[in-house]
């Protein structure tokens, strides 16, 4: 993916090897690129990682200037939170009301952001009639519905959630019984092709909560319908993950094979409704479990938290956005924020469990020159206090990502690593770290003061050009 940032590093490579040029003269040349930009917005600081950050929205937005500035500055995908569901968009049989969905859309379409329509068809939420028909009366109806509305919308959605928590929680791994249902198994796929046809540019989406969890039953049913559904040629593009959390319902710790499981099946995957109750640090460092996990997956392509103030959320005494009631940034905020600009740390493949393999992701050359285990490079001989540990990211066909961790021995005030490449390999993006260039291929990354035993750790993409050799990374500190 090419994103702002991508790009300055391309230019800076094209200026880095016209100077390496008068370095062949004998002339010495430093040369250090701009450091990083960090995004300033959690938009800017997602974008930077090619994903969007978005947040659901609801009328009442629009009559509190505070917030519809917060929410214009800070995300690039809306959702509307109530305003486009079945209840408010078909009140009465055939008649739609799309006024208080048009106007949250056309808002984000006129501010550049995109959409994420929500939701097509869902057991909650139903109109008054529609909760009354079953059977095939009920079946024509909601496909009805989602033809009428995807239609009316075409063009404008990047992703549907085409159906919404159609399993049941608890350990059956079973369907949740609905009158949508009742209506025959096959509802779910019958509202997907429903839903290609009236707007083919859509991704379409399967999108739940309590599906986080990679052991939970939950989650392993609905693997188990994208899986059958990709194998039927049923078209879906992507699954909501909806993240509601609690402390009685954390964020997993295998949250990140959870995504990659699916991501591996050949669907997107996103965060889709993110809350988590709570506040201060252990709140902060939850929402950066969540960032992390789908940082560590490339086909995590975004995330959206569910409102903007804690006094908007559908659970406000949980406090559990990012911005307090006043609009006032969060520590959960800034925590987001930094995780975003720090990057992730990729995870190889899908995960732990049950993976299956996705060509995009885990390339089918296999390069020998790559060694199962992660080496540590010793201290440099320059006797500096700091050692690096190297390993071994994601790989594509093309690129891979490397990490690197920065040791102290000893208190340190600051380190530089350098990182040698070997031709033709380029680096074409960097995280967690500010890096400059003093030749085309070597980079050096500087970082501030360590006490002893602490690590720190930054990370980059090679563009390989068919060398797969690890670069050689040395380490000093002062
Ligand atoms: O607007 C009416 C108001 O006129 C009326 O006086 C009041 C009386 O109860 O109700 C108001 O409507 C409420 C609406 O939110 C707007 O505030 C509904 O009662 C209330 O049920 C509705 O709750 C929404 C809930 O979905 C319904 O299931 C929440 O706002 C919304 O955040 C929540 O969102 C869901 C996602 O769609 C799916 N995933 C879970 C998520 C959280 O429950």
């Amino acid at each position: 993916m090419t994103t702002p940032r991508h790009r300055n590093r391309q230019a800076s490579r094209r200026l880095v090897a016209a100077v390496g040029g008068l370095a062949a003269a004998a002339i010495a040349v430093s040369l250090a690129v701009p450091a990083q930009a960090a995004g300033s917005t959690l938009q800017a600081a997602a974008a930077e990682t090619g994903r969007y950050f978005g947040t659901a929205m609801a009328g009442h937005y629009f009559n509190n200037s505070g917030t519809l500035n917060i929410t214009n500055r800070e995300f690039n995908m809306i959702t509307a939170e109530n305003e486009m569901k079945m209840d408010a968009t078909e009140p009465s049989q055939n008649n739609f009301n799309y006024s208080s969905g048009d106007q949250i859309v056309n808002w984000a379409l006129q501010n550049g952001k995109r959409v994420r329509g929500h939701a097509l068809a869902w057991h909650s939420q139903q109109p008054g009639w529609m909760q009354n028909q079953s059977g095939t009366t009920l079946r024509n109806s909601m496909l009805n519905h989602v033809t009428k509305v995807a239609q009316h919308y075409k063009g404008k959605i990047y992703a549907w959630d085409v159906v919404n928590e159609a399993f049941a929680d608890g350990s059956s791994g079973a369907r949740r019984d609905s009158n949508l249902q009742r209506t025959g198994n096959d509802w779910i796929e019958a509202a997907f092709r429903a839903a290609r046809s009236a707007d083919p540019g859509a991704k379409l989406c399967y999108n739940d909560y309590n599906t986080d969890n990679w052991s939970h039953a939950k989650t392993q049913a609905v693997y188990n319908m994208v899986k059958d559904f990709k194998s039927r040629g049923v078209p879906i593009d992507c699954v909501g993950f909806q993240a509601h959390f609690n402390s009685g319902n954390p964020v997993p710790s295998n949250y990140h094979t959870t995504l990659g499981n699916f991501a591996a099946l050949g669907v997107d995957v996103q965060i889709t409704e993110l809350d988590i109750e709570g506040s201060g640090s252990s709140q902060a460092d939850q929402f950066k479990g969540v960032v992390q996990a789908c940082l560590s997956v490339a086909r995590c392509t975004g995330i959206t938290v569910w409102g903007v103030k804690d006094s908007d959320s559908w659970r406000s005494s949980g406090t559990p956005l990012l911005f307090d009631g006043s609009g006032n940034k969060k520590q959960a905020y800034t925590s987001v924020l930094n995780q975003l600009n720090a990057g992730g740390t990729p995870v190889e493949g899908g995960g732990t469990t049950n993976p299956t393999q996705n060509p995009t992701q885990n390339p089918t050359q296999n390069p020998t020159q790559n060694p199962t285990t992660n080496p540590t490079t010793p201290p440099p001989t320059g006797g500096g206090s700091c050692s690096v540990t190297y390993s071994e990211g994601q790989k594509w066909s093309d690129r891979f990502n490397g990490n690197v961790t920065v040791r102290a021995n000893g208190n340190i005030s600051s380190w530089t690593t350098t990182v040698q490449l070997q031709y033709p390999q380029l680096i074409s993006a960097v995280w967690g770290g500010q890096a400059s260039w003093p030749a085309q291929r070597t980079m050096v990354v500087q970082g501030g003061s360590l006490a002893n035993g602490q690590s720190t750790t930054f990370g980059f993409t090679v563009n390989h050009g068919g060398n797969w050799t690890w670069p050689s990374i040395s380490c000093s500190a002062s």
